[in-house]
């Protein structure tokens, strides 16, 4: 193993403690190919510059592609003492190329290189998670469309308040993961800017081209301001932010799937292979898959208040401290990966209990507001409508009886507008399908958001075609 790159103004050896607890090779040696896909840029960028002769580019090339070779043939060697992956990979190609390798780092500094990396790596998780999000929103319509005739009731306060179908419920998901997936889209414009050159925090007096770096690594901009460069991650807190909401809204459909499955709801049956039993009550069936993504969405939360901390008293530039993203971001990147592809493989396997759910809407005077409308279209004012129907309600309840339960003569005796018609006035299935308004729940409108969500899922694939 070679010196330390920065040995040379030191005449005592880093103590080993301080090389343990300095170094975060365990945890950016996952940045490997990002760390040499932009070497190799770099180290044309210096050929082109005149640095490096072509002869000395093609050997560090070659070198660097060796390099990720023996990493992913797992023959490649970790230390502490070497800090980090591009200290690892600098000094492992000065051993396999000689003394030319000390060329690399020219017009460079770890500063510039180590956002470099994280920008490559998480460009590419982006556009993954992207695509991860665009197959939920598949799973989701393709559930949703299996369930256009199943009612069931909709909810505020955690109250019954009025029917809805299943479908338009589970379609109001389609929508967050869509907003979800363009706050992603959004955040690449930043993620996508290429910051070598900065060098240390000053820029640097070698005459290289950046954008020619920046095309070669399909960068669309290059860094304005050397110091903003190196000392920015307002891309990750971005990333950490759009990952928040996304958990945000996975644990709510994982909330609503942990409440629908117990005895007290009974409106679905998770699929055995995605639930656990308890080691003691043996007729328990847990489901854990949807507690763990409400769960995991704290752990997002938290990487995104941990890198708003870490960041908020940092003088410019680079600082030590910002080493610590890394994990913080790793993790906000997995767990979201992985909360998302769970769900869309546990969704299409629920059963969704039908005529639980059909009973469900009809008990618990969800259709009172479609009384008191009924009461506005033969003249009455809303407001003595509502008061009108509040009583009838509190008559129904005292017979323990459902509106729609109650006589014709019952109900007029509240009011002499009702007529008999309003018993299939009152039908869930035609309150359902009266609200006809774009994002209503009615039936057609339902199937006209499935449809809009179909053509646009059809064309983001021949897009990606
Ligand atoms: N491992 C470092 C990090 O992740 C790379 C940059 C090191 N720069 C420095 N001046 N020590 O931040």
């Amino acid at each position: 193993m070679s010196e330390k790159l920065w040995a040379g103004r030191f005449q005592e050896k880093t103590a080993k403690s301080v090389e343990t607890f300095t170094s975060s090779i365990d945890v950016d040696r996952r940045l490997y190919a990002y760390d040499i896909q932009g070497s190799i840029a770099h180290c044309k960028t210096l050929a082109k510059a005149g640095i490096v002769s072509s002869k000395e580019a093609r050997k560090l090339t070659a070198g660097l592609k060796e390099i990720k070779q023996e990493i992913e043939a797992q023959t490649f060697e970790y230390h502490h003492a070497l800090e980090d992956i591009h200290t690892h990979i600098e000094s492992r190609l000065a051993e396999i190329v000689g003394p030319v390798a000390q060329k690399l780092h020219t017009a460079r500094s770890r500063n510039d290189q180590v956002v470099l990396d994280v920008r490559l790596y998480l460009r590419d998780a982006v556009a993954a998670i992207i695509r991860l999000l665009g197959r939920l929103q598949k799973v989701v319509v393709s559930v949703a469309k299996r369930h256009t005739e199943t009612v069931m009731p909709g909810y505020t306060h955690l109250q019954r308040a009025q029917p809805v179908l299943l479908a338009h419920h589970l379609m109001a998901y389609y929508e967050m993961f869509s907003r979800d997936t363009e706050r992603l889209q959004d955040c690449l414009a930043r993620i996508n800017v290429m910051p070598l050159g900065s060098a240390a925090l000053a820029g640097t007096p070698h005459p290289i081209d950046r954008k020619y770096t920046a095309n070669l690594l399909g960068f669309k901009k290059v860094s304005a301001n050397s110091m903003d460069a190196v000392a920015d991650r307002d891309f990750m807190i971005e990333f950490a932010s759009a990952a928040s909401i996304g958990m945000m809204h996975l644990s709510r459909l994982a909330e609503e799937l942990i409440v629908w499955s117990s005895s007290e709801f009974n409106f679905i049956e998770l699929p055995d292979a995605f639930a656990t039993g308890s080691s003691i009550m043996p007729q328990k069936k847990n489901p854990d898959v949807a507690e763990l993504v409400r769960g995991k969405a704290g752990r997002v939360f938290g990487n995104l208040m941990a890198l708003l901390t870490l960041m908020k008293s940092l003088p410019l530039s680079y600082n030590r401290d910002m080493q610590e993203d890394k994990a913080l971001l790793f993790d906000a990147v997995d767990t979201l990966n992985a909360c998302i592809d769970i769900t869309a493989q546990l969704l299409p396997k629920i059963k969704f209990n039908k005529a639980r759910l059909q009973a469900a809407a009809s008990h618990g005077y969800l259709n009172a507001t479609d009384l008191a409308d009924y009461l506005v279209t033969k003249g009455m004012p809303f407001r003595e409508a509502h008061h009108c129907v509040g009583q009838i309600v509190g008559y129904a309840v005292r017979s323990r009886k459902e509106l729609h339960a109650l006589s014709l003569a019952d109900l007029q005796k509240f009011s002499d507008r009702i007529e008999g018609e309003i018993f299939d006035f009152l039908k869930t299935s035609q309150m359902i399908d009266r609200r006809t308004t774009i994002g209503g729940t009615a039936t057609r409108a339902v199937k006209a958001a499935i449809r809009a969500a179909e053509r646009k899922i059809h064309k983001t694939s021949a897009d990606k075609k």
